[in-house]
């Protein structure tokens, strides 16, 4: 058996794509007329940006951030149980544009423990944009360890590791159309 096949299906891509759709709406709406900035966090946000901004019709420009955690990084089998980073993010590659008086929807793959959307937001809001929202395909409310609540948030899952749709697991599955468990070893 191959790797892939031991994954479960949580959420396909066709769930996936209206799911979009309507965040795509809800974006539209609730920004009426104005322009605004996507900006994904590197890599796992790229499938969802790619798509979700497909879905507004408003006058967009896209950014991308990167980030990484400080210190040991775990191993794939620490990840998939459960791993902690200790809290510490730091910046990896910066936004190309200025932000000031723009409209920023950051754009995440998945909100754990919250300390890297809360990281994020902070130093984008301290660039004095006109409004910072938070796009988050995926959000594992049971595991956050800092108080964070995305304004738009696909979907609520429970406490698995997931890959696909952008989601890595060791660098791997990203290009999965559906979103998929990994058995914990
Ligand atoms: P947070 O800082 O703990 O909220 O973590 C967010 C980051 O952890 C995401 O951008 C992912 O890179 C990673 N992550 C958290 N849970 C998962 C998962 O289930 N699958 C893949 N990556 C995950
Ligand atoms: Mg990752």
């Amino acid at each position: 058996m191959t790797a892939v096949q031991q994954l479960r299906t949580l959420i396909s891509g066709t769930e996936i794509a209206q799911r979009v759709e309507e965040m795509g709406r809800a974006i539209t709406r609730d920004f009426d007329g104005q322009r605004i900035v996507f900006v994904g966090v590197l890599k796992g946000a790229a499938i969802f940006l790619a798509d979700l901004a497909r879905q507004v019709q408003l006058d967009a420009t896209f950014d991308f951030i990167g980030v990484s955690s400080y210190g040991v990084r775990p191993t794939p089998d620490e990840e998939l149980n459960g791993w902690d980073s200790t809290g510490e993010v730091r910046l990896t590659k910066d936004l190309d544009q200025s932000i000031a008086s723009k409209n920023i929807i950051l754009v995440e793959d998945i909100l754990d423990t919250g300390l890297t959307l809360t990281f994020i937001k902070k130093m984008l809001l301290s660039r004095d944009p006109k409004a910072v929202r938070v796009a988050t395909l995926l959000d594992k409310p049971s595991r956050r360890k800092l108080p964070f609540q995305a304004d738009y948030v696909g979907f609520t899952i429970p406490d698995e590791f997931v890959v696909g749709y952008g989601l890595d697991y060791a660098e791997m599955y990203r290009n999965l159309p559906d979103i998929c468990v990994v058995p914990k070893r």
